[in-house]
């Protein structure tokens, strides 16, 4: 491998003395914040040999598509995407290189059409063999052939050890904490796509984000499929403690975030995203006693109903969502929700539960979805698919029902002062969010804040999606 590692490295070196330039790449990311932290690594790995950041798709030596297939819509608009970039290789850039990696090309039916039919791109990786792109790179530059391949290799986390050169914030990162998923959602194929659940040792992790506290990132996002079952199946005696003084003796989620809460120059640590059905009440004291932690959770409910939470094999009723909620809130603690629609035999009565869940629990975000779907999943085979019309209908009630609260939420921060942390300062306009992760917009000398600062605001104005303020 290292071998590999050299002899591409030596080639871009030889390409930068003949031509006055290192080839260049860009990364394309779609989907979620796994993704995001996966392409930050491949960016890092990619410097490693040489390779320097280009402006775009359009102007890259190696453009690289990190790929999501959770939706329909998703895959689509990466193969509207990918066919525009077709259109510039063919016309203008014949030399560049095409690799398509993550969820989507994960899919064997998927990683099939492109070697059927889209003959110029030159790279199908997948999820688990992300680490090797610099080998298929060799092999495809050496041999001019398409490269294909999606095998999962069991070496698999050995990319977290990537230098991350380019992060996508100076002030965040996302750190993962486990990868796959168990769960098997009726609904979802990221289980087949991302392989089984597995954790980090909790010493990786905790080295990973003390380096990045010391690089001056004060907000950590701790990532994982189902956050609350980490530590399932690390094995006492197998946890390698790689030469350096932490303790390794944490197994469980509660421990982890009250350990990572420790960690000097963190301001605050979120994760995502958490399963209603592993949410402890050890969980929710560490939320609530730990400084750091923000006092807002990404708890998906799905489905109001019990029924349809059942036919989703989600193991919680409509009830303990609700319980939850309520012990959550009473610890001080806010929630924002994933919501889908028009699950195969939704009725409107299973749809007035999900409306009322929402109407209850007040949730400060929603990311609402129309059911998609996905070939492999239990629910593709089910025959009484609701109707596209009445879905939409749904959906748009749903947000009608979901939006004037947010408004309301919001409303209630007029007239009081909050600690906001600056995510985007260009100019005078500033960017940043509350603890909830509310966005929030004020201005402020051009130069006066950084971002990753914490800076009380307070709220003049209030809308659904943002509030505006002055600093104090
Ligand atoms: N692990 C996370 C979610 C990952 S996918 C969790 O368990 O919540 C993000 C969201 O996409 C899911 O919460 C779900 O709301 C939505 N989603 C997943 N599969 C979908 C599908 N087939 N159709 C519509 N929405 C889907
Ligand atoms: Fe998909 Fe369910 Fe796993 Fe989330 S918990 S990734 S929705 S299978
Ligand atoms: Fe998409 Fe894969 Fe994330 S399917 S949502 S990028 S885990």
């Amino acid at each position: 491998m290292q071998n590999i590692h050299s002899l591409l490295a030596a080639h871009n070196d030889h390409i930068a003395k003949t031509t006055g330039l290192y080839p260049s790449f860009f990364i394309r990311t779609y989907g979620c914040q796994m993704n995001s932290r996966d392409s930050e690594m491949l960016a890092g790995l990619l410097a490693q040999l040489g390779y320097r950041a280009a402006e775009s798709l359009e102007t890259a030596d190696l453009a690289v598509f990190n790929t999501c297939c959770v939706r329909e819509s998703a895959e689509n608009r990466i193969f509207g995407h990918l066919s525009r970039l077709r259109h510039t290789k063919e016309t203008k850039r014949p030399d560049m290189l095409i690799a398509v990696g993550g969820c989507m090309s994960q899919q064997a039916e998927i990683a099939e059409k492109i070697a059927q039919s889209h003959p110029y791109i030159n790279i199908v990786f997948g999820t688990a063999n992300r680490h090797r792109l610099p080998e298929f790179l060799w092999q495809a530059i050496q041999s001019g052939k398409q490269v294909i391949d999606i095998t999962e290799d069991d070496n698999f986390p050995e990319l977290d050890t990537v230098p991350v050169t380019t992060r996508d914030y100076p002030h965040k990162a996302g750190v993962n904490i486990m990868y796959g998923c168990d769960n098997y959602c009726s609904y979802c194929i990221v289980p087949y796509v991302r392989g089984r659940e597995r954790s980090r040792p909790a010493a990786d992790i905790l080295r990973e984000i003390e380096a990045l506290a010391a690089d001056g990132v004060r907000e950590i996002m701790l990532l994982g499929q189902n956050v609350n079952s980490y530590g399932k199946g690390l094995a006492r005696t197998n946890v390698g403690d790689l030469g350096h003084s932490h303790t390794n003796d944490i197994y469980d989620f509660p421990s982890l975030l009250r350990r990572v809460n420790q960690i000097p120059g963190l301001l605050r640590i979120r994760f995502m995203t958490s399963h209603p059905k592993d949410f402890s009440d050890d969980l929710i004291s560490a939320v609530r006693d730990s400084d750091k932690v923000c006092k807002s959770v990404h708890l998906p409910l799905q489905s109001g109903s019990t029924k349809v939470l059942k036919d989703m094999n989600r193991m919680y009723t409509q009830a303990e969502y609700l319980s939850l909620a309520s012990r959550l809130k009473s610890a001080g603690i806010g929630l924002s929700t994933d919501i889908i629609v028009g699950y195969p035999g939704e009725t409107e009565e299973d749809f007035e539960a999900t409306l009322e869940v929402a109407r209850q629990v007040r949730f400060l975000g929603a990311f609402t979805f129309i059911y998609s779907k996905r070939s492999g999943t239990p629910a593709a085979t089910r025959k009484d698919l609701v109707p596209r019309n009445i879905s939409a209908q749904r959906f748009q009630r749903l947000t009608d029902t979901i939006y004037p609260i947010l408004l309301e939420i919001n409303q209630a921060k007029v007239g009081s002062t909050l600690p906001v942390m600056v995510e985007e300062a260009g100019g005078t306009a500033v960017k940043g969010r509350t603890d909830d992760n509310t966005l929030v917009h004020f201005e402020a000398e051009d130069g006066r804040f950084q971002p990753g600062q914490v800076v009380p605001v307070s709220i003049t104005l209030a809308k659904s999606f943002y509030i505006c303020g002055e600093v104090v």
